[in-house]
């Protein structure tokens, strides 16, 4: 399997954020070359790539380039730099140590697509990586890479903005971002017509991931099949992993896009805490369906990870060894998709409270009979029934966990209690007396 590394290896290095730094490694010679090229001949080595967007779908980034209307100008491009699924945490370090890679990515995306004026939307807690976007943005103009000619030769204007959010996950779903960048309350849109056709402003917009561009620039230099060797079938690359949880070295890790979970956990990242077992992991950031510690020799290639009904999703490997509450572990996911849903839909607003409700009730001993297959039936109620997929990303987690550790959730409702012991977080009894009797009293 190759090591070869496109998104990392500038990474720690001394003034890696700097326009100096970046040239002195060869930055610019991408968007060089890319200008010397027909726009489409970039789609096209772009769509050979078999680069997939690393946001959490996993979408055919070339493929999504082609919906752009022929006719419509402006276009846009927005760069969601959102970050805000648990367990993800990759973004945050390009933008931190390699700014210049995201900016160069823009620039060739906008060449590539005739597009004039690009957005980075960037989440609100992210105060210092904006901070250094903006002035390796200021850089650029000073340089005259950015502004009224392209890279100081082309007749291409190119414009880039920062936009910070205010710190609400909704907004890294596509659509509610450019409500936000509207200046909007971060309300999901109804699709279709999908961003490409409709996006912001009423006109033609690409959104990408922050990694997904950042790929770009090696494309272009190594050429769309070098970088789709370097994965498998349909998913070209590499990727960053980020590991979170009980291992001995958690971090981001670029790997080949197929890369092995077990491998990554046991090999790279120095196995469980106190050697202990891998009772679970998440593969995908918070939402997607966990695995068993005997399903993750598996390969964490997107079509490879569906297959075994998860996803690969943002990246983020959340593990959990043996010593983990599963009740507890997804009473606290299902309490951040109640706190982050937009309120919108009616099954997402009212059913993700009540779930995280049920859950404080079985986790404190509270459950009664019958509890466990309501959870399991609140959450097919919301998956698939919501605008957007923060409903679904809500309903994953409890199905799956319902599904794989029902034991250890009927335990709770039979014994009484949390086999794992009682935790600090519920022991504030006025939170936990408004939240669980309140759901006890609607149940
Ligand atoms: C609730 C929700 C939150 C999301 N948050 C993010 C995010 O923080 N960052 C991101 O890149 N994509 C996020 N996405 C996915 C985006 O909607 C979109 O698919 C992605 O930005 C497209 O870029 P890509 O094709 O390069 O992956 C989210 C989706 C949903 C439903």
């Amino acid at each position: 399997m190759s090591e070869t590394l496109i998104l990392t290896p500038r990474w720690g290095t001394k003034d890696s954020h700097t326009l100096a730094s970046y040239r002195r490694d060869g930055g610019y010679a991408a968007l060089a070359k890319a200008l010397a090229m027909a726009p489409s001949a970039i789609v096209d080595e772009v769509k050979a790539s078999n680069l997939r967007g690393r946001g959490g779908a996993g979408f055919a980034c070339g493929l999504k380039w082609t919906f752009l209307p022929k006719d419509v100008r402006p276009r846009y491009l927005t760069v969601n730099a959102d970050e805000s699924e648990p367990g993800t945490f990759k973004d945050r370090y390009i933008i931190e140590y390699d700014p210049h890679m995201l900016l160069e990515g823009i620039a060739i995306a906008c060449y590539a697509n005739d597009i004039h004026t690009a957005y980075i939307y960037i989440r609100g807690e992210f105060k210092r990586q904006a901070e250094i976007l903006e002035v390796a943005i200021a850089e650029e103009y000073q340089a005259g890479i950015l502004g009224p000619r392209l890279l100081g030769k082309l007749d291409f204007a190119l414009d880039v903005h920062v936009h910070r959010g205010a710190g609400a996950y909704i907004c890294g779903e596509e659509s509610a971002l450019l409500e936000s960048l509207e200046g909007k309350k971060g309300y999901p849109r109804l699709k279709p017509p999908f961003p490409a056709v409709i996006g912001l402003y009423g006109k033609p917009t690409i959104i990408n991931n922050v990694e997904t561009i950042a790929n770009v620039p090696w494309i272009v230099q190594h050429g769309g099949a070098a970088f789709a060797a370097l994965g498998v079938g349909k998913s070209g690359g590499t990727r960053l992993f980020c590991v979170s949880g009980h291992v001995n070295r958690p971090g981001v890790y670029e790997k080949p896009v197929h890369y092995n979970l077990k491998r990554l956990i046991m090999e790279d990242c120095g196995g469980v805490l106190g050697g202990r077992q891998v009772k679970a992991v998440i593969p995908g950031g918070s939402s997607a369906p966990v695995l068993t510690g005997d399903e993750i020799d598996v390969s964490m290639e997107f079509d490879a990870l569906k297959a075994v009904g998860t996803m690969a999703g943002s990246g983020g490997v959340i593990v959990m060894d043996d010593s983990t509450c599963m009740v507890r572990a997804l009473s606290r996911i299902s309490k951040f998709y109640a706190d982050e849903s937009c309120g919108q839909c009616t099954p997402c607003r009212e059913g993700t409270p009540w779930m995280e409700g049920l859950l404080e009730r079985i986790e404190h001993g509270l459950g009664v009979p019958g509890d466990v297959d309501k959870l399991a039936q609140m959450a097919n109620n919301i998956g698939g029934q919501t605008i957007c997929a923060l409903g679904d990303a809500a309903a994953m987690p409890v199905q799956s966990f319902v599904k794989k550790f029902r034991a250890e959730f009927e335990r709770h409702v039979t014994e009484r209690r949390c086999p794992f012991g009682d935790h600090a977080w519920g022991k504030n009894q006025e939170t936990r007396e408004a939240v669980i009797g309140g759901v006890t009293a609607q149940v």
